[in-house]
């Protein structure tokens, strides 16, 4: 009795530093993702499934004070940690960064996204659709403009600069850009008319990352952009059953996990549906 107790607790030593050491597979340390816009939509799904999963979750988002949406996830899952980030703010990116020099970064998700005017939601109604039409021909509003080529194209630069290291020094080194169908040039024969500065912006963050996959790939950096697909977020909860082709956050976001564990260095600049299919340019 007393031989097979030291037995025991002689294995779970041995178990413990394997574990340590990284030697049993699918037990070493937890890795690290790292999600741009985590407070609502998409980022906050990927926060959710990243924690049931048992990772570090580095949740960010750009309010004042931590969103409700993150402080329930917190809740929950202790391990996430939140921080505030403006993906246009490159001097916030970088004070993060630094404060986070000594944590390495397996996957970067750059999620956050502007995609039409919502100066006319009520601060927090998640609910409210924002407005498409003032980026129409004819109708555009170029302030607009300004803000989604700042937050869709030079944030996911700013972002990924500022956190290369940590994204160097991780066992995966991951960067993935949250882009979308709309960004196409070869896949929509003829294109429709309208949202004109998104599907801009989508087509530039495509073009801009695959540079930076290429500029990055010595060091063994894999990038890549997802489109996530129609996806119903909280902001396009009125599109449930106005539109067949609706898919769950959860599904979309699972698919999308699902795909980045996959893809590897042989991949990298390459433009992939939710699912792994590759997207046409
Ligand atoms: N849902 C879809 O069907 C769909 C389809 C294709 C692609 N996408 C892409 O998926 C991504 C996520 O979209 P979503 O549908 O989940 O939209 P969402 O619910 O509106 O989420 C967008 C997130 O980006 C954040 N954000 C906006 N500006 C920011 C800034 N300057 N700095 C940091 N965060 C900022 C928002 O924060 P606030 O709450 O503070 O505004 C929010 O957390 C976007 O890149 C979008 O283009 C979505």
């Amino acid at each position: 009795m007393r031989m097979a107790g030291l037995r025991c607790a002689l294995a779970a030593r041995v178990a413990l530093l394997a574990i340590g050491f990284g030697v049993l597979p699918g037990i070493a340390a937890a890795e690290t993702v790292l999600i741009t816009g985590a407070n609502s939509g998409i980022g906050l799904e990927f926060t959710k499934q990243y924690a049931a999963r048992g990772w570090d979750v580095i949740a960010t988002h750009r309010r004042s004070g931590t969103p409700k949406t993150l402080a329930e996830v917190v809740a929950r899952y202790p391990k996430v940690r939140v921080e505030t980030l403006d993906v246009t703010n490159v001097e916030q990116a970088r004070a993060l960064a630094a404060k986070l020099a000594d944590v390495p970064i397996d996957i970067l998700i750059n999620n956050a996204g502007v995609y039409n005017d919502r100066r006319s939601c009520k601060p927090g109604d998640d609910t409210c659709p924002g407005d498409w039409s003032t980026q129409t021909f004819g109708k555009m509003y170029y302030p607009l403009l300004d803000t989604i080529l700042a937050v869709n194209v030079k944030g996911p630069l700013i972002v990924s600069e500022a956190f290369y290291e940590n994204v160097k020094k991780s066992k995966l080194k991951k960067i993935v850009a949250i882009s979308s169908s709309n960004g196409t040039l070869t896949g929509e024969k003829p294109p429709r008319p309208g949202a004109i500065f998104y599907r801009t912006s989508k087509a530039a963050l495509n073009r801009s990352m695959q540079i930076v996959a290429s500029s990055v790939k010595n060091d063994g950096v894999t990038v890549v952009m997802l489109n996530p697909g129609p996806t119903l977020t909280e902001h396009q909860s009125y599109l449930r059953g106005e539109y067949k082709g609706m898919l769950e956050t959860s599904f979309t976001v699972g698919h999308m996990i699902r795909t980045i564990d996959k893809v590897t260095l042989a991949e990298t600049g390459s433009f992939l549906r939710y699912d792994g299919a590759v997207e046409p340019w």
